[in-house]
C-alpha cells in the first residue's frame, strides 16, 4: 500500500496527478447511503462491521476516489468510554452531562483498544475489500472533541469551552489530555487495523486565536498525533489559516487548508509539507463551467506543494448532487 496515489502524495513524492478524495464523502449526499441508515441511529451503524463496511465502500464504487475514508465519527471512541453522547440527525453530537468540573472530568476513563473491537474488525474486513484503494482512518482533535464535551452539543461561538480554557487552564488541560489519549488510541487501532493514512479532524479550531491555539491547544494534537509513527498523518482545520505552520508543528504530514487560502500561498506557509484541498464545497451547487475552473486552479496551485492530495476545503454538503463529486473526480483523474 506503500506505494498508492494517496501515501506518495502524503509522504511529497513526485506523483503524476493528486490523488482525490471527499472529505464526508461517506453518507450525507448518498441516496444509497440514506437507504441504508433507515431506522438505524447514527452511533449504532458505526458499531456494526457490516453497515460501516457497506457505507465506506459507497462512495469508493460511484466515485472511484483514490482513497476510502472509515465510516464513524469523532464521538465514537469517547461513547465508547461509556460518556452519554448521541449524534442526533441534521444537528450533530448532544452529550447528556456536559463536562465544566474535575469530577466530570473523573468521568471519563481513558480507552482501551477492546473496547472498540468493532472498529478493529471493520477496518480490517475493509482493507481486505478495498484492495488497492487505501483506508484513511480518522479521529476528533482533542480541542473540536472538548469542545462538544463542554458545550453539550454543537456551538456557534465555543463560549463555554474558551471561558473554561482561560479560567482554569488546569483542568482544562486535563481534560484535553485525557481526550488526546482517547482519540490517539482510536487512531492507533485503525493503524493496527489495516488504515494506510490518518487524518485529525480539527473542524472547529478556527474559533481560536493564535496564542490560544499554541498554549492550550498545539500539545494535545501533537501528543494525538504522536502515537502514530507508520503511516501519513493528515492535519485538517477551518479557518485555521492564520497558525497554518502550527498545525505542521503539531506533527503532520500533510497539512488540510480550506478553501480560504490558495494551496500555493499554504504551501509557502508550511514548507517541505503536502498539502490538502481545498475546494469550496458550496460552490459543487455552481455551473460545471465554474466548478471546472475551480479544480484546475486548485491542481495547479497545489503544484507549489511537495505534494498534494486534492480534496474539498470542509466536507461535502448534504445537498450535493453526486453526480457533481463523480464528474470532479473524473475530471482530475482524466
Ligand atoms: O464521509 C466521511 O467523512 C465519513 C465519516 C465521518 C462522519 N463524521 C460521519 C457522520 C467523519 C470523518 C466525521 C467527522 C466529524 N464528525 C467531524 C469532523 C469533520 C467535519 O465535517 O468537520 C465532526 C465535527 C463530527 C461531528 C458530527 N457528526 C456532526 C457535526 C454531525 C451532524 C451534522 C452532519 O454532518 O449531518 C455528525 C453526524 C454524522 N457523522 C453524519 C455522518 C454521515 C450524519 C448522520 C446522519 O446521516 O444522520
Amino acid at each position: 500500500m506503500n506505494s498508492s496515489l494517496l501515501v506518495r502524495a502524503c509522504r511529497g513524492e513526485p506523483t503524476e496527478r493528486p490523488p482525490v478524495w471527499f472529505m464526508r464523502q461517506a453518507g450525507r449526499s448518498l441516496p444509497e447511503y440514506r437507504k441504508l441508515r433507515e431506522g438505524v441511529p447514527m452511533l449504532e451503524s458505526c458499531r456494526r462491521p457490516d453497515m460501516v463496511v457497506e457505507i465506506t465502500l459507497q462512495p469508493v464504487r460511484r466515485y472511484g476516489v483514490d482513497a476510502a475514508i472509515f465510516f464513524s465519527d469523532i464521538v465514537v471512541p469517547i461513547k465508547a468510554t461509556g460518556v452519554d453522547v448521541e449524534i442526533q440527525p441534521g444537528v450533530g453530537p448532544v452529550v447528556a452531562e456536559p463536562v465544566r468540573t474535575r469530577a466530570d472530568l473523573e468521568r471519563i476513563r481513558p480507552l482501551e483498544p477492546d473496547d472498540v473491537g468493532f472498529i478493529t474488525e471493520s477496518v480490517q474486513t475493509l482493507t481486505r475489500e478495498l484492495g488497492d484503494t487505501p483506508l484513511i482512518g480518522f479521529a476528533g482533535a482533542p480541542f473540536t472533541v472538548a469542545s462538544y464535551l463542554v458545550e453539550g452539543g454543537p456551538s456557534r461561538h465555543h463560549e463555554r469551552t474558551k471561558a473554561l480554557m482561560h479560567s482554569d487552564p488546569d483542568l482544562w488541560h486535563d481534560l484535553l489530555a485525557r481526550v488526546a489519549q482517547i482519540s490517539g488510541t482510536f487512531l492507533q487501532v485503525q493503524v493496527a487495523a489495516g488504515a494506510s493514512a490518518v487524518q485529525l479532524f480539527d473542524s472547529w479550531a478556527g474559533a481560536l486565536s493564535k496564542a490560544e491555539y499554541q498554549r492550550f491547544v498545539l500539545p494535545h494534537s501533537a501528543a494525538t498525533l504522536a502515537g502514530v509513527t507508520t503511516v501519513p498523518k493528515i492535519h485538517f482545520g477551518v479557518g485555521t489559516s492564520e497558525f497554518l505552520p502550527l498545525l505542521a508543528e503539531a506533527g503532520a504530514d500533510v497539512v488540510g487548508v480550506d478553501w480560504r487560502l490558495p494551496l500555493d500561498e499554504a504551501a509557502r506557509r508550511v514548507p517541505g509539507r503536502a498539502v490538502q484541498g481545498n475546494l469550496d464545497p458550496a460552490l459543487l451547487l455552481a455551473d460545471w463551467s465554474v466548478v471546472e475552473a475551480e479544480v484546475d486552479r486548485i491542481v495547479a496551485e497545489g503544484r507549489a506543494a511537495p505534494g498534494h492530495v486534492f480534496n474539498l476545503g470542509h466536507g461535502v454538503l448534504p445537498t450535493t448532487n453526486p453526480d457533481v463529486l463523480a464528474r470532479v473526480v473524473e475530471h482530475i483523474q482524466g
